[in-house]
């Protein structure tokens, strides 16, 4: 691939933006300084930098960000900060778009990519991909509710029913449980419907993924192979 062609696809802006820094003798590949904007690259392995700033080349990029409370998935966030504000610009241009949904109060695991396919993998609502959430509720949890929350409830306007796998009560007001789907506050309707109230929500896996350990609150890192496809892992059985 042409230099500056591999520039405007990793985000450092449009063809002519990208010849203007490699002739600003801005761009160094593994080391050495380029400055033909023709030269071509093997992609493979390919590390480069911007002014020092060292990068390396991904045809797409997948995100695990631990989200904080108080930020909305919307580019146009409007009483919250938006999570693309926890992003370098050169990242936004690539045009990463949140994999499903998280509410504003929700914290924990939000993948971001760029690629159409696995956003689609992880979002259509016949795939089934698990998500483990955690959550206080207002209220102790009963057995009757978690029976609820297993056998399923409906929720209004929207069809069928909402049924949680591996329910389970961590202490009287902490509950863990797997969905499968992903409608709008899923999650705290759900809890509505079986009589109690969620008061803090966090989602801990998707598919088999779960949230890093050492991904402090407003942390990101990038996913590699075996994790994206960690994260794809869904339930066939429903
Ligand atoms: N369900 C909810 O109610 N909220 C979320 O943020 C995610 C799932």
């Amino acid at each position: 691939m042409l230099l500056e062609k591999m520039l405007q696809s990793q985000g450092f802006g449009s063809r002519k933006a990208c010849q203007q820094l490699i002739k600003n003798g801005a761009i160094a590949i593994q080391g050495e300084v380029q400055t033909d904007p023709k030269y071509k690259l093997d992609l493979n392995d390919l590390n480069f930098s911007v002014y020092g700033d060292d990068y390396q080349y991904r045809e797409k990029v997948y995100i695990a960000l631990n989200k904080p409370q108080g930020y909305e998935c919307s580019h146009q966030a409007t009483h919250h900060f938006s999570v693309f504000d926890l992003f370098d610009p050169v990242l936004l241009n690539r045009g990463i778009q949140c994999v499903g949904r998280l509410d504003q109060d929700t914290t924990g695991l939000l993948l971001l990519t760029d690629d159409g396919q696995f956003l689609q993998a992880l979002t259509h609502p016949k795939k089934h991909v698990p998500k483990i959430y955690q959550m206080h509720t207002a209220d102790p949890v009963t057995d009757e509710q978690i029976e609820a929350l297993s056998q399923g409830v409906e929720l209004r306007n929207e069809k069928g029913i909402f049924a949680a796998t591996e329910v389970m009560r961590l202490a009287p007001q902490y509950l863990q449980m797997t969905v499968h789907q992903g409608v709008y506050h899923q999650v705290k309707r759900m809890l509505a419907a079986v009589g109690n109230k969620v008061e803090r929500l966090h989602r801990q896996q998707i598919g088999a993924f779960a949230l890093p350990q050492h991904l402090a609150q407003g942390e990101w890192m990038y996913l590699d192979a075996a994790q994206i496809e960690q994260a794809k892992l869904r339930n066939d059985s429903l």
